[in-house]
């Protein structure tokens, strides 16, 4: 089969499509013909091997993928499924990780997946659509709901708000009844974050967003508010410490990763002083990636598509992520 294949960890430039060998489905899996994959904040890092993370080599970048059911594994019980059905699988298997992360990726025409990580596309819903939502919307929804339990009317800013994840916030943090500011770094990424939903913008290319929030909302003090009641910070390295300064009194932070460092120095003194709660929230779990499936469906909820791309173009892709200069998800059709 044509995949886009690394055979060492580094750089982009390592990528290229080329002949890999198909996957065989052992007992209790089936093969999926991709039909959309998409790129995640995580696949420069993984090409980059800067993740501490188990890559196999070679190795094949992507984790989201949706397509059909081409094959079932030897005396796999079919449990409902049929050859042909549509479906975009949980990409995390039990025993083998995170599909582009540990076990090969979705940027390829066929994957191995266990039977029982198989989620059905609805109708309503595209490859495409389908394909852009479990990493960025899963994760996001885990975030706002699951772990953050974020309600209507707090105020909340999103650092890096521009990406999968973060467009997936905004969209759902406005539909929630929040205020929501987002940050970016470029004036038309701005525009955009304003059209999804957010009522303030910060640009971090020319504005320092702690003065911001203590222009905007005011200085947080213990006996008189200020600040913003949630922090969603999956950027970490200095905005870590930073973040802290703009969080009101019982304030929230919420992090899903560190796509500037994950070691950041921290300052205590705000998190006893102003009673502050730090919050992780890990991936996402097979009913929020049915949620956000039902929100598609139902017209309640349009994924963010930056772009719709031939394999050919998963390197240049990668690195337009990498260099900043996406906003949502960049989708690949094999
Ligand atoms: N734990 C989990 O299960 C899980 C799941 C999904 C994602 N994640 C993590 O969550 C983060 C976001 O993922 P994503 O897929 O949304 O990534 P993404 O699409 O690359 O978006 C991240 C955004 O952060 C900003 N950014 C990127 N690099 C930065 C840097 N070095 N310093 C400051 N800002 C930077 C960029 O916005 P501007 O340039 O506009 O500021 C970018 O749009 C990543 O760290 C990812 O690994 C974790």
């Amino acid at each position: 089969m044509r995949a886009v294949v690394f055979h060492e960890t580094g750089s982009i430039d390592g990528l290229h499509v080329e002949e890999f060998a198909e996957p065989v489905a052992g007992t209790g899996d089936v093969v999926i013909r991709v039909r959309a994959t998409s790129i995640n904040g995580f696949d420069p890092m993984i090409v980059a091997g800067s993740t501490g993370l188990k890559t196999p080599l070679p190795m094949i970048p992507c984790g989201d993928f949706a397509g059909d059911i081409v094959a079932f594994g030897p005396d796999t019980e079919p449990a409902g499924w049929s050859i042909g059905d549509r479906v975009c699988p949980h990409p995390f298997v039990l025993g083998e990780g995170m599909t582009g992360e540990t076990r090969l990726g979705a940027a390829c025409e066929l994957v191995r997946i266990p039977i029982s990580n198989l989620i059905r596309i609805p109708d309503a819903v595209s490859y495409v659509q389908a394909a852009s939502l479990p990493i960025a919307y899963g994760t996001a929804h885990r975030l706002v709901h699951t772990r953050g339990k974020i309600r209507s009317g707090e105020r909340v800013l999103i650092l890096g708000a521009t990406g999968g994840v973060g467009t997936a916030c905004v969209q759902m943090l406005s539909s929630l009844g929040c205020e929501v500011i987002a940050t970016g770094s470029a004036d038309w990424k701005l525009d955009k974050l304003r059209e999804l939903g957010a009522q303030h913008t910060i640009d971090t290319s020319k504005q320092d967003f702690v003065s911001t929030i203590h222009e905007k909302f005011g200085k947080p003090r213990m006996m008189g508010g200020g600040g913003v009641d949630v922090v969603v910070n999956y950027i970490g390295g200095d905005t870590w410490a930073q973040s802290l300064r703009c969080l009101a009194p019982h304030g929230r932070m919420i992090t899903c990763g560190a796509s500037a460092g994950y070691a950041p120095p921290t300052d205590i003194r705000f998190i006893w002083t102003m009673e502050q709660t730090i919050l992780g929230s890990n991936g996402w779990g097979a009913s929020d990636q049915q949620a956000v499936l039902e929100q598609v469906a139902t017209g309640s909820l349009e994924p963010v598509i930056h772009a719709v791309r031939p394999l050919e173009q998963v390197a240049a892709s990668i690195a337009e992520l990498a260099d900043r200069n996406v906003v949502g998800k960049i989708v690949i059709t094999p």
